[in-house]
C-alpha cells in the first residue's frame, strides 16, 4: 500500500516537474541514450572542416537562449513574408546552421522524435568549448522547440555599444547576474567580428575624441587599417582576440590592456565589482572556467515558451 501510494507520488512530482519544463542531465537516458556521443561526433566533423564553426556555434546558442527563452527559434528559416530571426538585423555572424541540421539528422535517425533541436544546439555549444580547449559539464535537457521566430526581435540582444547599466538590464531581464555578465563575455575568446560592431569606438567616437580613448593606441591603428572609416569590404573585421579558435583566458588579459574589441567589452572595467572579476580570471584560467560552466548553465536554462520537438530545427511541425 504504502509502496503504491510511494509511486503515486512520484509519478505526480515528475509529471508536475516536466510540465514545468524543468531540465533535467539525464532527461534522455532512457530515451535516446547516445544522444550526446552522436552530436558530438558531427560538431567535432563540422570544427575539422571550418574553423569557424565553435565561435558560430557559441554565438547561435547565446542568441537562442536571449531571444524568447532557449526555443531554437533562432534555428527557424523565414517562411513567406515574416522575417524570422535568421534574417534579423544582428545576423552578420550567425552561420553554420548546417552542423546543427546534420547533427539533428543522425539524432533522427538514432530516436526519431525525441530530441529537441534547441537542446541540440545548447550541446552543441558545450561541445565547441570543450573541443576548443575550454571546460565541458553535463548539460541540462528538456528543452521544447518554439513556433514562432520574429526577425525584430533581435533588437532585444545587448547591442555592442553598450554601457554597463545597459548590459546589466539585459541580463537582469533574463535572470542572469553581474558576476554571470562578466563570466560570459568571455566567450569572446572565440571568433570574429565585422566592423560594423566596433566603428563607433574608432572613427567619430565623441565630440572630444575621435577614437575611444580607453583603448589601446597600437591596437586602435591596426583596427583602422582593417576597417577604415568608409569601410567597403563587407567580409573585413577582426579576430575577438589573440587566440580565436582557442577557448582560453586570453580575452580577460587583453580587455585589461585596452585591447578589447566591443564598448560592451570595455564596459566591464567600470564597475569594480565587474573589473574585480575581469582581473581575477586574467590571472586564473582555472576561475574562469569555473564561472563560465556555472554562468553557462544558467544562461542556457533560460526557459522557453516551446511546445514541441521539431522533425526539422529550420521549420515548425
Ligand atoms: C554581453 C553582451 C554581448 C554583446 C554585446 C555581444 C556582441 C557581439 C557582437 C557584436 C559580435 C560580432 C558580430 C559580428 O559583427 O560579426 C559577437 C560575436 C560573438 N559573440 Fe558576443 N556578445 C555578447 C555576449 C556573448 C555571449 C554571452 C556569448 C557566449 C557565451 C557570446 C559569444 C560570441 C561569439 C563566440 C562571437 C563570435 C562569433 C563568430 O565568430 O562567428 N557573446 N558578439
Ligand atoms: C541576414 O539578413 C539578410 C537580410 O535581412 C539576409 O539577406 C541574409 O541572408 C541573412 N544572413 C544569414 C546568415 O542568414
Ligand atoms: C548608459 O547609457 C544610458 C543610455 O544612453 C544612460 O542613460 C546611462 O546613464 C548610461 N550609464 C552609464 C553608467 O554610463
Amino acid at each position: 500500500m504504502a509502496a503504491i501510494f510511494l509511486s503515486l507520488v512520484t509519478i505526480i512530482f515528475s509529471s508536475i516537474l516536466h510540465s514545468s519544463n524543468a531540465l533535467d542531465v539525464n532527461y534522455y537516458r532512457q530515451t535516446c541514450p547516445m544522444v550526446e556521443s552522436t552530436i558530438a561526433k558531427v560538431v567535432r566533423k563540422g570544427m575539422i572542416n571550418d574553423k569557424t564553426v565553435p565561435a558560430a556555434l557559441l554565438r547561435m546558442h547565446f542568441h537562442d537562449c536571449f531571444i524568447r527563452g532557449c526555443d531554437a527559434s533562432v534555428l527557424l528559416n523565414t517562411k513567406g513574408n515574416k522575417q524570422a530571426e535568421k534574417d534579423g538585423p544582428p545576423n552578420v555572424s550567425l552561420h553554420a546552421f548546417y552542423v546543427i541540421e546534420n547533427a539533428k539528422k543522425e539524432v533522427e535517425k538514432l530516436c526519431p522524435g525525441i530530441v529537441s533541436c534547441a537542446d541540440i544546439l545548447a550541446l552543441a555549444a558545450r561541445d565547441v568549448v570543450a573541443l576548443s580547449g575550454g571546460p565541458t559539464w553535463n548539460v541540462p535537457k528538456g528543452r521544447k522547440d518554439g513556433r514562432i521566430s520574429n526577425a525584430k526581435e533581435t533588437l532585444q540582444l545587448p547591442f555592442p555599444t553598450f554601457n554597463i547599466s545597459q548590459l546589466q538590464q539585459s541580463f537582469s531581464q533574463r535572470g542572469l547576474s553581474m558576476d554571470d555578465l562578466v563570466a560570459l563575455s568571455g566567450g569572446h575568446t572565440l571568433g570574429f567580428s565585422h566592423c560594423s560592431s566596433f566603428q563607433n569606438r574608432i572613427h567619430n567616437f565623441n565630440t572630444k575624441n575621435d577614437v575611444d580613448p580607453s583603448m589601446n593606441p597600437s591596437f586602435v591603428a591596426s583596427l583602422r587599417q582593417m576597417c577604415p572609416k568608409h569601410n567597403k569590404v563587407k567580409s573585413a573585421g577582426a579576430n575577438l582576440d589573440s587566440t580565436p579558435t582557442v577557448f582560453d583566458n586570453a580575452y580577460y588579459k587583453l580587455l585589461l590592456q585596452g585591447n578589447s574589441i566591443f564598448s560592451s567589452d570595455q564596459a566591464l572595467l567600470t564597475t569594480s565589482r565587474t573589473k574585480a572579476l575581469a582581473i581575477k580570471f586574467a590571472a586564473s584560467q582555472e576561475e574562469f572556467f569555473e564561472a563560465f560552466v556555472k554562468s553557462m548553465i544558467k544562461m542556457s536554462s533560460i526557459s522557453g515558451g516551446g511546445t514541441e520537438i521539431r522533425l526539422n530545427c529550420g521549420v515548425v511541425n
